[in-house]
């Protein structure tokens, strides 16, 4: 996706596949359609906790990295380039290439993407909003994240959405508690966006995480009640991923099947972490942590 006349975003041309080591686990969807289904557990043992927090820490480690490097003229395939480097460096495979044919090892979503942008020749250039979504697949568990990034010098209400993005998943993880139900995670991200006057994406949202990529748990980041009704317990693990635009947050896709992009083309960001429900409220999974 490089830019038209007017600097809106249009398809790209994408490099071919990265290869990944034969020695590293692939998740049972890759080279298939996709994921066989799953009714199982949301519910993980401290045990299993610690190797989703391990496959958090290396995607949250390709993100260190990936900021490290970020500046004008580099292109989002270089980005993807990076993310599979460091994720396959620990011994993970990135969760996105080839699930239900996604072809990269993240998602790069520009200005007005908002979300399973495919990396490409695009060049970045100073002022955009960049959001990276890394997840990694480390011994049978997947750790998802995303954060935005910015390019060289960025406008105060760019810069300001994207604060305030933060600022929305940090108080839907707050909400997080056992015996509430996971709607009230969305009513704490809508009531905070839309008093800043944000639209909240609704038809993407957070989900369960673990053994399976999406486990069918939805996590809305609006105020869905009386749906979505499922009641948290300790040891339940699912992602908070809000998306925040100066606009609607109506969205339309283009015809590559995966990017989505605000009907206004207005910017949109988007922050997300794995989280695992405590007996006293939320512990993030998806940190960079001193070892690994
Ligand atoms: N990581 C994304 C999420 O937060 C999912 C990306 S699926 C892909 O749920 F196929 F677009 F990569
Ligand atoms: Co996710
Ligand atoms: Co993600």
């Amino acid at each position: 996706m490089p830019k038209d006349a007017s600097g809106l975003l249009i398809p790209g041309v994408l490099a071919p596949p990265r290869p990944v080591r034969p020695d590293i686990a692939r998740p049972e969807y890759v080279g298939k359609p996709a994921p066989a289904s799953y009714a199982g557990t949301n519910i993980y043992s401290a045990d299993e906790i610690e190797q989703i927090r391990h496959a958090g820490n290396i995607s949250s480690r390709a993100l260190d990295a990936i900021g490290d490097a970020i500046a004008p003229g580099m292109t989002t395939d270089e980005i993807d380039a990076l993310a599979h480097e460091v994720v396959t460096s620990y011994g993970a495979y990135p969760s996105t290439l080839g699930y239900r044919g996604f072809p990269k090892s993240c998602c790069t979503s520009v200005n007005e993407v908002i979300c399973h942008g495919i990396p490409d020749n695009t060049v970045l250039d100073e002022g955009d909003i960049v959001n990276v979504d890394i997840t990694s697949y480390w011994h049978g568990f997947h750790g998802d994240m995303n954060r935005m990034f910015t390019v060289g010098q960025v406008s105060d209400v760019a810069q300001n959405l994207i604060d305030h993005t933060r600022e929305a998943l940090n108080r839907g993880i707050k909400a997080v508690a056992p015996g509430r139900q996971v709607n009230v995670i969305g009513r704490a991200i809508q009531s905070y966006a839309e008093r800043l006057g944000y639209g909240v994406v609704r038809d993407f949202t957070g989900h369960g995480v673990g053994t399976h990529f999406h486990s069918g748990l939805i996590i809305p980041h609006y105020d869905s009640s009386p749906l979505y009704d499922d009641v948290m317990e300790p040891g339940m693990v699912f992602t908070i991923e809000p998306m925040l635009t100066l606009g609607t947050y109506e969205w339309s896709m283009w015809d590559d099947g995966w990017t989505v992009v605000t009907k206004d083309h207005a910017l949109t960001a988007q922050f997300e972490h794995t989280v695992v429900v405590t007996e006293r409220g939320a512990d993030i999974l998806t940190l960079t942590l001193p070892t690994l």
